[in-house]
């Protein structure tokens, strides 16, 4: 990948080839109906579901209300947006499960409210939790 350079310095000096590369990235990325390019694509995308988690978790120890929620907005954004291959009635309900426990995190990051918002992360990891629980269990 072009972005994952192993230097990163040719790249990165260049701002207007970033913020273009970006939009191209987003358009590429950003549609619902994008299929599921494998694994390597999956392997992506949960790494960038820790890196935000871990985020929040900084936030949060930071107070860091605009971080926190940003790395919240994050995580709901590539829930939406991706998580829609499993159409099972019991993965849609861990998923909005997953929605509204982030939306908690956002809404009370707003509201300046830490300890609404550790609340809420908890609920979050609870969440990831029951989901990957689900996930392994035999298809019956
Ligand atoms: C609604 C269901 C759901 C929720 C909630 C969920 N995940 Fe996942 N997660 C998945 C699915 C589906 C996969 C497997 C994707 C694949 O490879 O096909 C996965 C895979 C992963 C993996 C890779 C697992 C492995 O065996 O390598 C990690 C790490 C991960 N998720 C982290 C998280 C974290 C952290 C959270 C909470 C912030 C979370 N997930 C919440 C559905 C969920």
């Amino acid at each position: 990948m072009m972005y994952r350079s192993p230097t990163g310095i040719p790249i990165m000096r260049s701002t207007p080839f970033l913020l273009s590369l970006g939009l191209i990235l987003s358009l590429i990325c950003g549609g619902a109906a994008v299929p599921d390019e494998g694994p390597s694509d999956r392997h992506r995308l949960m790494e960038r579901k820790l890196v935000a988690t871990q985020q929040i978790l900084t936030s949060l120890t930071r107070e860091d209300y605009a971080a926190m929620q940003s790395a919240a907005d994050d995580l709901l954004e590539l829930a939406r947006q991706q998580w829609t291959t499993d159409e099972s009635p019991r993965y849609r309900a861990h998923l909005k499960d997953f929605w509204i426990t982030l939306e908690g995190v956002s809404e009370a990051a707003e509201e300046k409210k830490l300890d609404g918002a550790t609340l809420a992360y908890v609920q979050m990891t609870i969440s990831c939790v029951k989901c990957h629980k689900y996930l392994r269990q035999p298809v019956e």
